[in-house]
């Protein structure tokens, strides 16, 4: 297939990419700066220069393409404040692609989040958010969109808060910094995030972008919930640090952005996952891979 990648540059698109390669797919990756048309071209990719903005743009290359995986968010947006803008920007651009494949059965995947999904029990791919004003579920409201398209095969891929490696800048790369810089490793009450390695989420991403049937939601879950008291232990032990169970006010001194996060109690399976796609995550736990963060 000739699959269009936005998001290729990133964290996960930058496994993505190399996994399709390999399944002998050819990839068009949409690249916002100069260093990432570069990094996408050394991967082996097509380029295509733009944003999340140019809506023509991407009609026309999903257009032009046998299938679209859907990574690019504008983090930089969402995380200083602009939640509710990143997540209109990113509902326009999925809509315009998905129109863009129309009634074909090209296939769609759109990369989702697992945090919130079942506040307190075990979320599964049957779980779909309620509707609600806050701007997270804005994002949750596209992925129920995507599910209900019959045109393209739409599937979404819902990711654990951590999406875990070597090299990784996300939540937990922000979480060590912090607890570095406030000097204890902080938990908040029996909170526990799913989690899984790179490299398994994207051989998943290939598999939902091959297989997947419309209307598909599937669960890159490896671990269905690691107590953030554990990783707190973990980290404090390999900074050196104490261990502190805080209130959700003194998270907040010390974890900003991240305090609710932290403080959110959303385990998740991948058990109809696992069985329906054949996939088997092979790659370290969060606990095993926190080295990563820590040196
Ligand atoms: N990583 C996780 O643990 C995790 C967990 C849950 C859900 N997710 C979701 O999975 C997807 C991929 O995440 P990620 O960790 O790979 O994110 P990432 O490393 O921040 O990469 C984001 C990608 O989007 C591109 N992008 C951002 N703003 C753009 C814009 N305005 N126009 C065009 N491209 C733009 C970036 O391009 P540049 O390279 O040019 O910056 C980059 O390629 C996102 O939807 C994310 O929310 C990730």
């Amino acid at each position: 297939m000739r699959v269009f990648v936005t998001g290729a540059s990133g964290w996960i698109g930058s496994a993505v990419v190399p996994e399709l390669l390999a399944r002998g797919h050819a990839v068009v990756g949409l690249a916002r700066s100069d260093a990432s048309a570069e990094t996408l071209g050394e991967a082996g990719a097509e380029v295509v220069r733009g944003t999340l903005d140019d809506l023509g743009l991407l009609r026309e290359t999903a257009a032009a393409s046998d299938g679209v995986v859907h990574l690019a968010f504008k983090h930089d947006v969402a995380f200083s404040g602009g939640f509710a803008e990143a997540a209109g920007a990113d509902r326009a651009a999925v809509e315009a692609m998905v129109g863009a494949l129309g009634t074909t059965g090209r296939p769609f995947v759109l990369a989702s989040g697992l945090l919130g999904l079942a506040p307190g029990r075990i979320g599964t791919e049957r779980d779909l958010p309620a509707a609600s004003e806050s701007p997270i579920h804005r994002r949750a409201e596209t992925a129920r969109w995507v599910v209900e398209q019959q045109g393209a095969r739409a599937s979404v891929l819902r990711l654990p808060p951590t999406v875990h490696g070597a090299g990784d800048n996300g939540f937990m790369a922000f979480y060590v910094a912090a607890s570095r810089a406030a000097g204890r490793a902080g938990f908040v009450g029996e909170a526990r995030w799913p989690a899984v390695h790179r490299s398994d989420a994207a051989r998943l991403f290939v598999l939902a972008l091959e297989e997947a049937p419309a209307g598909s939601v599937l669960h890159a879950v490896h671990e269905e919930g690691v107590p953030l008291r554990d990783v707190a232990e973990a980290v404090g032990k390999r900074l050196g640090i104490p261990v502190a169970s805080l209130t959700p006010e003194e998270a907040a001194v010390s974890y900003a952005w991240l305090a609710p996060l932290i403080a959110a109690d959303s385990p998740a399976s991948g058990v109809l996952t696992r069985a329906r796609f054949s996939w088997e995550p092979t790659g370290p736990g969060l606990l095993e891979d926190l080295v990563h963060y820590c040196e």
